[in-house]
């Protein structure tokens, strides 16, 4: 959310002449975009403002704006923090942030708007990010939460859940898709109670209509919450042929009294059988997951519950964390806090098991051929590539993709495909398989029009 969030800021402020630059030293303008998530995001919050007091020193005409959650949890008190800070935002208020920006260019004194509001226009007047030559790119269909989990502060930093329009929506992948984008992730907390409130479409209807936009290839999403995840949303895994084979379902504890705890309102038990019926009905879908472990009063039997679950599902990832008190999230108030080696330990132990069944996942796949959308060149180019002028020859170039698993893979071009091109769809022969990612041969570039999942080769 923070980087779709990004590329908004990065847009509205086009209008004023300001552009990318390749590294802060460079910046006529640093702007912090802040998570508040874990203590240490935002940790790291502060360390980068401290490095940027620096920069300004030495160029005291540099204006630093910070906003996101933190900026929105924090408010002004961020402007006694770090006094070198001209502009602070809040999660509501991009679209002001131009206004702001300029203010301080003529001269005016410090800023600070984070009002939260009840209408969800900042999306809707939200500046589309021009070409960027991306093949890939987020939309936030809805913003907010409302289901206050103990642990999480997302409710308090990003207000009630709200959800756009469909056709906001759609007009906005339409767009994007003219500039050569050919699959969007669509955001929200919980994208399973998408225009509840507001009594618009459900999102299985929203899948459905974002399915026809021609020229789109893939559609994922993210996050579903478990108690929300309904029968048509499962189904869409089968009748919708753009929507990805993926489905990021976070547990959080395996516990039923951990969860209760959580205030998650589902059993282990529920979430295993729609794990099951994902399953039956998108056979090979995968599935990922977020776990929080020392949540307080969780015993070493709740771990072990967890850890069960996780053999019981065998994740195809998992994004784990130690638990972190939250500033308004009521779990901060909670008795039997777990020591932080015991977390540390816990976390150790949890991600171990997972990097066995992220392994055993993708050495499975060696030998069969896969369908990747092509991402661009890989961030690692391999040492070793290089000719003696030290020139890339093309043959040589590291591509990145991902499946419709969203497995990354990383390949070169080879004979068989010599003229591989970003945003691409290939079929990929898999060779080699990592923890993080896959290696292969790419034996096919897929003809135009015909880019559904359900393309066979
Ligand atoms: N401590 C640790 N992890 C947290 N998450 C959210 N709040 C906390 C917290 N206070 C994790 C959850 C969530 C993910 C985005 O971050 O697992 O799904
Ligand atoms: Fe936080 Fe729970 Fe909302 Fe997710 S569903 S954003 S964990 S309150």
């Amino acid at each position: 959310m923070n980087v779709y969030d990004s590329e908004r800021i990065a847009e509205g402020l086009r209008p004023l002449g300001y552009r990318m630059t390749s590294s802060p030293e460079a910046a006529d303008l640093i702007i912090v975009n802040t998570c508040a998530i874990r203590e240490k995001a935002e940790q790291k919050v502060f360390s980068f403002l401290g490095r940027v007091s620096g920069l300004k020193r030495k160029k005291p005409g540099l204006i630093v704006a910070v906003g996101g959650c933190v900026a929105q949890q924090e408010g002004k008190k961020i402007l006694k923090r770090a006094p070198h800070v001209n502009v602070v935002f809040g999660t509501h208020t991009i679209p002001r942030l131009p206004q702001m920006i300029e203010r301080i260019e003529s001269g005016g004194y410090r800023v600070v708007d984070i009002e939260m509001s009840d209408e969800i226009e900042a999306h809707e007047t939200a500046t589309i990010p021009q070409d960027n030559g991306k093949t890939a790119s987020f939309v936030t269909i809805m913003q907010g939460c409302d289901n206050y989990c103990t642990y999480c502060v997302v409710p308090y930093v990003r207000g009630r859940e709200m959800s756009r329009t469909p056709e906001s929506i759609i007009r906005e992948i339409r767009e994007i898709v003219k500039s050569g984008v050919r699959e969007v992730t669509l955001l929200g907390q919980n994208v399973n109670s998408y225009g509840k409130k507001e009594g618009l479409c459900s999102f299985p209807e929203l899948l459905a209509r974002i399915n026809e936009i021609e020229g789109l290839w893939r559609v994922r999403f993210t996050t579903s919450h478990p108690k929300d995840l309904s029968e048509d949303l499962i189904y869409a895994f089968e009748n919708l042929d753009k929507l990805c084979k993926h489905i990021h379902l976070p547990v959080q504890s395996g516990s039923n009294r951990i969860l209760k705890r959580m205030n998650r309102k589902y059993t282990r038990e529920l979430y295993l059988e729609r794990v099951e019926k994902l399953r039956a009905v998108c056979p090979g879908i995968a599935i990922t997951s977020d776990m929080i472990v020392g949540f307080p009063g969780e015993t070493r039997a709740d771990f072990e519950e967890t850890l069960e679950l996780m053999k019981i599902v065998e994740y195809d990832g998992l994004f784990a964390f130690k638990y972190s008190d939250r500033p308004n999230a009521p779990a901060g108030r909670f008795p039997d806090k777990i020591p932080e080696e015991e977390k540390k330990e816990r976390l150790r132990i949890l991600l171990d098991l997972q990097e066995h069944f992220t392994i055993k996942k993708n050495q499975a796949m060696i030998g069969s051929t896969e369908r990747v959308l092509v991402d661009g060149f890989s961030k690692k180019q391999s040492s070793g590539i290089r000719n003696p002028k030290s020139e890339i020859r093309s043959q040589d170039i590291q591509w990145t993709g991902r499946t419709s698993t969203n497995k990354i893979i990383n390949f070169v071009q080879g004979d068989a495909c010599n003229k591989i091109f970003t945003g691409e769809m290939i079929h990929v022969r898999i060779d080699r398989a990592f923890s993080h990612s896959l290696r292969g041969k790419p034996i096919k570039i897929e003809p135009s029009g015909l880019k559904g999942e359900s393309y066979a080769a």
